[in-house]
């Protein structure tokens, strides 16, 4: 692959043109399959191509949807991009499950949203703390222009602390600022605000006379949101009595519950199978929250963080088997909006959130919440019954012969086949071959 300067100030057409003519005997391929998933429609292709930089084409994840899903008593279809198989089949299956024995019991516990300014500053330090308090509503006044819409629908910063780090590095200070940002995810928000504040402390104490002229220096190092959000948290249950589970996968009930609660157990004490668990959880729960174009990234890092919050990383979920009563619970941080940023951009994050009957960011929480619980409680189900490879295997199935461009007729065939036997790309193509052969 050659270099190039001035690669995005080159046109789309020109970008692809570039590419391609890296690929000699490829090169018509690769244009073909670049151009082959441009919007028909200039002006949807126009908003996409605008969502980042350097664009060339659009790439397609599937939308599914995972109906069934009762919530505090109101029924939700809930919305999932993914492309992994299995994992809308199994969230509609214990949606529908838990359905049947009262559903999802979510709560919001809180949804405080964080930012830092960090920055250096040496000298006395009961100077600085006393400076501190004495400016800190003459500080918030002065993000007033950029917090005063927030504060008209009810948010705005709650809460603004200095922060002593200079025994973890040296001069090392921060802000902390937490804040409401009502149904808005506030990236922007805050980090506009963390600016502002980082520019007017940085006067404020260049002009206090009681520092001296070393005192009076403050470097910010940088001003950002951040995404730990411990404090931006939903819990989901799911309950009822044990018998009322019925057989699960050939098992009896309690037999179930007892083998579903030592794995969740084993789960929140061995970080190997943590991780795995916990990446169950966020199957679901990326899935909603990349379908109502919120930030799966952020999400997934707060997550994952969060598992570790005492130092071991561990279950996000947690169940028990108590006086007859099975209980399945997640607690999660899910910093998500309804409004702005690609929420209100992009069409088919429009379509998921209208789907939900457009719900405000704390009824998204509980939802996402609910649908992560539901695909942690599918696998674990499948996991401590009949294996996960079962289900997996008949999608897995379908893959393939859509890879090998099966006919109708020798799917039935092939799934006939396999249905007691081992999947793989190779025993398909063989056995494809075979068929092929002696048709
Ligand atoms: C696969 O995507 C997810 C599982 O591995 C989750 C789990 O093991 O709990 C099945």
């Amino acid at each position: 692959m050659k270099t190039i300067s001035g690669f995005s100030k080159l046109s789309k057409e020109e970008k692809i043109h570039w590419l391609s003519s890296q690929f000699e005997d490829q090169s018509q391929t690769l244009i073909h399959d670049l151009k082959n998933f441009w919007h028909h429609d200039q002006s949807i292709q126009k908003k996409f191509d605008e969502f980042s930089e350097n664009t060339i084409s659009n790439f397609n994840l599937p939308f599914g949807v995972a109906p069934n899903f009762l919530i505090n008593g109101k029924i939700y279809a809930a919305p999932m991009v993914i492309e992994e198989s299995s994992v809308v089949a199994a969230a509609s299956l214990s949606a529908k499950f838990w359905l049947e024995r009262g559903g999802f019991k979510a709560n919001v516990i809180s949804t405080t949203k964080v930012g830092q300014v960090h920055f250096l500053w040496q000298g006395e330090k009961s100077k600085l703390i006393d400076f501190f308090q004495m400016i800190k509503p003459k500080l918030i006044d002065s993000v007033e222009h950029l917090t005063k819409n927030m504060a008209q629908r009810g948010g705005g910063i709650t809460s603004l602390e200095l922060i002593d780090q200079t025994h973890k590095l040296e001069n090392y200070w921060q802000l902390k600022l937490e804040a409401n940002t009502c149904d808005a995810m506030g990236a922007n928000f805050i980090n506009s605000i963390l600016e502002e504040l980082a520019r007017v402390l940085k006067h404020k104490i260049s002009s206090y006379d009681k520092f001296s002229n070393s005192e009076k220096e403050l470097n910010v190092i940088m001003c950002i949101l951040s995404n730990y959000t411990p404090d931006c948290l939903v819990e989901v249950s799911v309950e009822c009595p044990v018998e009322e589970l019925g057989e699960v996968g050939g098992l009896p009930a309690r037999v179930f519950a007892q083998r579903f609660v030592t794995a969740v157990e084993i789960a929140r004490i061995d970080q190997s199978r943590a991780v795995t668990h916990n990446k169950g959880i966020m199957n679901g729960v990326d899935a909603v929250v990349l379908a109502t174009g919120n930030d799966f990234r952020a999400i997934e890092a707060c997550a994952h963080a969060y598992a570790a919050r005492d130092g071991q990383y561990r279950s996000l979920s947690k169940a028990s088997l108590v006086d007859d009563l099975f209980k399945f619970t997640l607690t999660i941080p899910l910093a998500v909006g309804t409004t702005g940023g690609l929420t209100s951009l992009h069409p088919v994050a429009k379509a998921s959130l209208a789907i939900l009957k457009n719900p405000n960011s704390t009824e998204l929480m509980m939802v996402i919440a609910s649908v992560g619980l539901a695909q942690n409680f599918g696998a674990v189900r499948s996991l401590v019954t009949t294996g996960i490879q079962k289900g997996h295997m008949k999608l897995h199935l379908l893959n393939i012969l859509n890879q090998l461009g099966a006919t109708i007729e020798q799917r039935e065939i092939v799934k006939e086949y396999f249905s007691d036997k081992i999947v793989s790309f190779t025993e398909v193509r063989n056995f494809l071959n075979s068929l092929n052969h002696s048709q």
